[in-house]
């Protein structure tokens, strides 16, 4: 949500915001805008719309050369996406710019207080206040650094504000609270952005900033101070992946590669976890032995596909620590005086680790003295910063909306907690807990197999491509496998479809069920309990009753492969392993019928990558 980018260098600011925006398209936006500090003043270009209408409109009337901009791209919230609505915005007297991330909550009041005051709007944003405020407060108190933190103080909700001023070349000011900012340090030129895909072209050092904290920055370093004006800590650190990571490689879509990269992710996340005496070793935990073992509950706050990964996770934390474990959506956890005590743990699972929902939950638990444990795949972001610990997956940057590998290694790393916990607690003996690693440590070259297979599923897109609503039904772990099938078709095709438990088909999805209904159905291995055989008497009544069925079965299911009209072979793993190669398909068939649908698969309609407000 939301693309914020600042620089201040030798370049030509134009060039290097336009590359950074344009990295930063995936987090989901529709107006885009840019503003530089020239000889003359301030220049700005901004419009509705995609990023490119914005370079089309700078072809036509370029910008003044200028070594110092900001620039956005803009996901509407106050105010519709046109072009007066697009940040930057600036205050009456032009003399300053400023972007916005976030949410202003008492922009009304201020707003009526300037208005009496005289100030007149150009806009119908919350963000417009603060540029307004700033505009009079750099007057009042002479410095960019001195007004932001003045504006700061009076501004409650989530922000982060990039701001340049037309009389202080050379310098760029910015500030946050609960939204995300981070500094690239060059050498002779800085960046501050909303991440480092905005940046990674021109450096991979990097600085986290903490919250309520200010940044100064000019082509030779940077100072950071607390909204209060003292120095404040900030933290540097080397990005571990390069450019190259943030580009297609070859493929037409980002998540198409991102699907494709999943063994190296899943091998990634689980490299380096056992010591010499085959112990397993999660060092970013720092949540002493003792009180992990005294924890009575664990609760998994998530959104989104994270909150699906969570749903797996429960069903293998819950087995192998014999740990109550309940998983909430983060939006409704925190509203409905959730039972928190000391001995709880709450995991949350992010892939941006900036979700506002998953941010505000963890604060909630951490208030009622609960440990926090971060899952979360961006390094320094604000939610691994807030926790009392962390495990990165270790999928490399995730750019495409509809998160892929960003969910499988989720799952990986909640099951590398899950065996972790049973270490600590002695609830799974060594040798149990080292065979179910090796089990994992199988688990790449088995999904690198699906992802050889995956012919079948792209002929089947095309099949289906006149399809309104399809279903998905799965049992056990296969069925948040089934939600997620469900909610990527929705993500990348606009179509309806809806995953339900299998075994609650007769209390009301049946009734969807009629000729050619396209049914997907995830197969528990056999031989588990009698779950496999459930699921079989479920595709046989759904297929009685017109559907056409897509089984999704383990290697050599001959009990199932009768009743499917397309059998999409599984390898054989353990059951609770079994997500990790169901959801491939459905993920890959997702992608492709939304390609043959001629939607935008990596940027979906109004979608964003990193939900940043509430
Ligand atoms: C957005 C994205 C989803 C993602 C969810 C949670 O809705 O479009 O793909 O699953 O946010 O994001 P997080 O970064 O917290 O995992």
């Amino acid at each position: 949500m939301c693309g914020i980018i600042g620089y201040v260098g030798p370049r030509q600011a134009q060039d290097v915001i336009i590359g950074g925006l344009r990295r930063m398209e995936y987090r989901g936006y529709d107006s885009a805008g840019i503003a530089v500090v020239a000889d003359a003043g301030l220049a700005l270009a901004k419009k509705a719309g995609k990023l490119a209408n914005l370079v089309a409109e700078l072809a036509e009337s370029p910008l003044p050369p200028s070594t110092q901009g900001i620039g956005h791209t803009r996901w509407a919230t106050h105010g519709g996406p046109t072009d007066g609505n697009a940040h930057p915005h600036a205050s009456q007297t032009g003399r300053v710019a400023v972007v916005h991330n976030g949410i202003i909550e008492n922009f009304a009041s201020l707003r009526a207080d300037l208005e009496a005051e005289g100030v007149t709007f150009a806009s119908e944003t919350d963000t417009e206040v603060a540029a307004q405020l700033l505009g009079r407060e750099v007057e009042r108190a002479g410095s960019l650094v001195d007004a932001m933190r003045a504006v700061c103080n009076r501004l409650e909700g989530a922000f982060t504000l990039v701001a340049v001023d037309a009389l202080s070349p050379g310098r760029i000011v910015a500030a946050r609270r609960n939204s995300p900012l981070v500094v690239g340090v060059g050498v002779g030129e800085m960046f501050v952005a909303s991440d480092v895909a905005a940046f990674i072209e021109y450096t991979r050092e990097a600085v986290e900033l903490g919250q309520d904290q200010v940044v100064e920055v000019t082509p030779d370093g940077y100072e950071v101070t607390s909204f209060t004006g003292e120095a404040a800590p900030s933290h540097p650190y080397h990005i571990d992946w390069d450019l190259s990571a943030a580009e297609k490689g070859g493929y037409d879509w980002f998540m198409r590669k991102e699907i494709f990269e999943q063994p190296r992710a899943v091998s990634d996340t689980l490299l380096g976890r056992l010591d010499g005496e085959g112990r397993l070793v999660l060092d970013e935990i720092r949540i002493d032995d003792a009180e992990l073992r005294r924890v009575d509950k664990i609760v998994i706050v998530a959104c989104g596909t994270a909150f699906y990964a969570g749903m797996v996770a429960k069903y293998a934390i819950e087995h192998w620590t014999r740990v109550p474990c309940e998983v909430e959506i983060a939006s409704e956890f925190r509203y409905r005086d959730p039972i928190i005590t000391p001995t709880t743990l709450v995991v949350t699972i992010s892939q941006s680790g900036e979700t506002a929902d998953t941010l505000m939950a963890i604060r909630h638990a951490r208030e009622q003295h609960a440990k926090v444990i971060a899952i979360c795949n961006t390094n320094g972001a604000t939610i691994p910063r807030e926790s009392d610990a962390v495990i990165y997956t270790h999928a490399g940057p995730e750019i495409g909306v509809a998160s892929t590998k960003g969910f499988t290694t989720q799952i990986v790393a909640c099951y590398l907690l899950g065996l972790y916990l049973a270490q600590v607690k002695e609830t799974k003996y060594g040798d149990e807990i080292r065979d179910l690693l090796s089990e994992l440590e199988q688990l790449p070259a088995k999904m690198q197999h699906v992802l050889d297979g995956l012919d079948q599923m792209a002929g089947l897109a095309r099949d289906f491509i006149g399809c309104k609503s399809l279903l998905f039904l799965g049992r056990h772990v296969g069925y948040p496998v089934a939600l997620e099938g469900a909610l990527k078709l929705k993500e990348l095709s606009y179509l309806h479809a809806e995953g339900f438990p299998a075994g609650e088909l007769k209390h009301g999805p049946i009734a969807l069920v009629e000729d050619g209904l396209p049914v997907f159905v995830v197969v528990p291995p056999q031989g588990r309990d009698q779950l496999h055989d459930k699921v079989v008497s479920n595709i046989q009544e759904v297929r009685a009753r017109g559907a056409l069925t897509v089984v999704l079965a383990e290697e050599g299911d001959d009990e199932a492969r009768p009743y499917a009209d397309i059998f999409v072979e599984l390898p054989k793993v353990p059951t609770l392993f079994q997500p990790l190669v169901a959801v491939i398909p459905l993920q890959f068939f997702a992608c492709e019928l939304a390609t043959l649908l001629g939607h935008d698969v990596d940027q979906p309609r109004n979608l964003a990558k990193s939900v940043t407000v509430e």
